[in-house]
């Protein structure tokens, strides 16, 4: 079954390509590629049947990208902050008026619940300026933040449009030209992100979009000599990217494996809650969901209790019914996930529900009795399966977390705020949430992962440091400013 997110009149020119496919951005026009090539997104709810088709774009398309791109940023970086600002603006309020077609495409190709994908395009709407410090006595110092020229954006399928415009927008703001890759499933949704931008009416050339699958035109891109900084979201593929990245600033946010800690004293209600939404909104489907959970073992069968309470409620289903629980991206993300619950399980797990799967669809479930030599105490499943670990201490608890190659996050649920903040200085996570699930937003927190979970900081104002960077000028005065008395 052919299905396609794009009848929508605003989106026509970027749609009409010939053979269906729908067309990249480069220079301010849309256009088919020369390779005469595509490749298809699928729709994970209707058993990955095809959703839509994309330009398979050329080297030497990519090339003409980046040319484009690096002509537009100078002229670019001179324009006043004010006017790129309200350009953004603009932009934002044409993704505001034309958010059905990214709706639409956010459930069809990555099988987002309608409410979140609808919450992914409005929390899109960001903006943010940059400033200068420093002077000295005798040596007067003029700093800067100047753009680094031109930025490659590269998100992942689960966020397609907010963690694209969350890369775009600092980037721009900053005076910087824009190459963003969208991810092939989701692309329709950043296409009609950049749609909105090109008709704000920014400068031919200064938002391009290159399309085409990762494992083929990845590396041309992430290698490329006009690329002056790389914002990249995803999971392995982002440590590669970072091995083969050249002297480039660099954002890799990737994997996570953020485990959730309920101390004895918890409010067990407040962290059941937290656990179910933090575990299976959008299915798992997120970096930052509680991916497993350490539980004090006196009060473990409390917790599991309340939480299995939760998880019947759960609705499963289709996204347009705006179901918790959806299709899981792929058949290979399925089968990886159902691939670790039968690791778990023959090693002496307990499935809390019923093991239940129909194509990509995974019912959801969580699973007690976890021990270290199980690989879902390890792995990031990024589906609605959850593991519990019950631990003795606050050591055992740690040994979790600070085993994981990942970093991300951590949340610690405890009424003892000192013990809270011991724990939290003692886990080797970008960010840990107290009595809170872990959380990206709102969008201008620092957001950052250590180890293997990434490199660099996102927020709006820590995107813009990556982006830019200090220029500075130093007037020599003939003499020290103080020798006037
Ligand atoms: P992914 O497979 O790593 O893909 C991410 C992006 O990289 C896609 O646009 C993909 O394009 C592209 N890509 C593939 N190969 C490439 C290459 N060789 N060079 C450059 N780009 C390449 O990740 P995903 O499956 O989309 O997303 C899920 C993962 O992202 C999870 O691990 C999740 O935890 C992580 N994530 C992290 C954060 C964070 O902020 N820390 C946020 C969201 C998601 P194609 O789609 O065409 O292959
Ligand atoms: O998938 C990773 C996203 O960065 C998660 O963002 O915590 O706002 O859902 P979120």
């Amino acid at each position: 079954m052919t299905t396609s997110s794009s009848s929508d009149g605003f989106y026509a020119e970027l749609t009409n390509a010939e053979g269906g496919a729908l067309r990249y951005a480069v220079n301010g026009a849309w256009r088919a590629s020369s390779s005469d090539a595509t490749v298809e997104s699928v729709n994970p709810s209707r058993a990955n049947a095809r959703a839509n088709a994309f330009q398979a774009c050329t080297r030497a398309e990519v090339d003409e990208a980046f040319a484009g791109a690096r002509a537009a940023q100078g002229p670019w970086a001179r324009t006043p902050l004010h006017e790129r600002a309200s350009l953004l603006h603009r932009a934002a309020t044409l993704m505001r008026e034309n958010a059905g077609g990214m709706v639409s495409a956010l459930m069809i190709e990555v099988a987002k619940g309608a409410k979140e994908s609808a919450t992914e395009v409005e929390r899109g709407d960001l903006l943010m300026s940059d400033s200068f410090p420093g002077n000295d006595r005798n040596k007067i110092c003029m700093a800067s933040n100047v753009p680094v020229g031109v930025v490659l954006c590269i998100p992942p399928f689960n966020y397609p449009v907010n963690l694209c415009v969350s890369k775009v927008a600092p980037a721009l703001i900053a005076g910087n030209a824009v190459v963003v890759k969208p991810p092939t499933q989701g692309c329709t949704a950043t296409l009609h992100m950049i749609h909105c931008f090109i008709k704000a009416g920014f400068p031919p050339g200064l938002i391009q979009a290159v399309t085409g699958r990762g494992g083929e035109i990845g590396d041309y891109l992430t290698t490329h000599p006009l690329v002056n900084a790389i914002s990249f979201t995803g999971g392995e593929t982002g440590i590669r990217v970072a091995q083969k990245a050249g002297m480039v600033a660099l954002q890799t946010e990737l994997g996570g494996k953020d485990a959730c800690i309920v101390l004895p004293d918890a409010d067990l209600e407040l962290a059941a809650k937290s656990i179910v939404k933090g575990g299976f909104s959008y299915s798992g489907q997120r970096c930052t969901a509680v991916k497993i959970v350490a539980v004090f073992e006196e009060v473990a069968d409390e917790l599991i209790g309340k939480v299995n309470e939760r998880i019947a409620k759960l609705s499963v289903g289709l996204p347009e019914d705006d179901a918790t629980i959806t299709a899981v991206v792929s058949k290979s993300s399925a089968d990886f996930i159902q691939s670790l619950v039968v690791d778990a399980e023959s090693k002496g797990a307990t499935l809390c529900q019923e093991w239940k799967r129909e194509d990509n669809l995974i019912w959801p479930l969580l699973i007690d009795n976890v021990t270290h030599d199980m690989k879902i105490c390890w792995e990031e499943p990024f589906g609605p399966v959850l593991p519990v670990v019950r631990v003795k201490n606050e050591n055992e608890a740690l040994e979790l977390v600070n085993k994981s190659r990942f970093g991300l996050q951590g949340c610690v649920f405890t009424r003892d705020i000192d013990r809270a903040i011991r724990l939290s200085d003692a886990m080797q996570t970008g960010t840990v949430q107290i009595n809170g699930p872990p959380a990206r937003g709102p969008d201008h927190f620092p957001f950052q992962g250590v180890k293997d979970s990434g490199i660099g900081s996102q927020g709006i104002t820590n995107s813009i440091k990556v982006m830019t960077k200090v220029k500075s000028t130093v007037i020599n005065l003939a003499k020290p400013s103080y020798t006037i008395a």
